[in-house]
């Protein structure tokens, strides 16, 4: 009996232990109940670049971080479009026209970065062409430039989690699982989540964002 109950003691405070920590540190696990964590690796995205430039010049991968970084004054993705220069993931191993999906990453910003999208959530209804832009202005994060989401996130990682609900038209973010921003969708037919650095209007000379720890999420029916 006595070693019983001891054993049943330890696992209690083990469990205790466990449940202090998802608690408090591992947010993340209550946003993803009721989701499907999908694959994800290198088959599920390619890189959007300056069309000129081999891509180890715009990108690297090492120790488990994708470090992407662009100038102004850089080329677009391809030969003769309109768009501002961007090095990107574009993760077009999962494109969607329904359901409920969750992108998840820890996202870093070196000072200096901004006039920059560093995530999206692409299509929508015209004359839009993303439904969703997290976009970095003078070290805040802002939903297009309309309206800031969270202050001082230069120089240190954060958790980022974006739920894009389809056919309820609308999109949350997370900011180290909390909730920061929950607003309309802007319709659209087919999506995809992006990330890295993409020059919006009054963009630093360099942008640079990294990322870690992808993850895509699609709510179970
Ligand atoms: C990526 O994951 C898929 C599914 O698990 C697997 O089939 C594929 O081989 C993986 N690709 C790489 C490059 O690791």
């Amino acid at each position: 009996m006595y070693h019983l109950k001891h054993i049943t003691s330890i696992c209690g405070f083990i469990f205790l232990f466990m449940h202090v920590i998802v608690t408090h540190g591992e947010l993340t696990n209550d946003l993803a109940l009721g989701f499907t964590r999908l694959p994800f690796n290198s088959s599920y995205y390619i890189n959007h670049k300056p069309y000129n430039l081999p891509l180890e010049e715009r990108y690297s991968f090492i120790n488990e971080v994708h470090k992407l970084w662009v100038f102004s004054t850089d080329e677009p993705l391809s030969r003769g479009s309109p768009t501002l220069p961007r090095s990107e993931l574009f993760i077009n191993g999962y494109k969607y026209s329904t359901g409920v999906w969750q992108f998840e990453a820890h996202v870093f910003v070196p000072h200096g970065t901004t006039g920059v999208s560093v995530m999206q959530v692409f299509g929508s209804d015209p004359p839009h062409a993303t439904t969703f832009m997290l976009r970095v202005y003078d070290g805040n994060l802002y939903y297009y430039r309309k309206s800031i989401i969270f202050h001082n996130i230069y120089n240190k990682w954060f958790r980022l989690n974006v739920i894009h609900h389809v056919e309820g038209n609308n999109v949350k973010v997370y900011i180290n699982g909390v909730l920061r921003f929950k607003g309309n969708g802007r319709g659209g037919t087919t999506h995809y989540f992006k990330c890295g650095v993409y020059a919006q209007d009054r963009a630093s000379f360099y942008m640079e964002s990294r990322l870690k720890n992808i993850k895509i999420f699609k709510k179970c029916n």
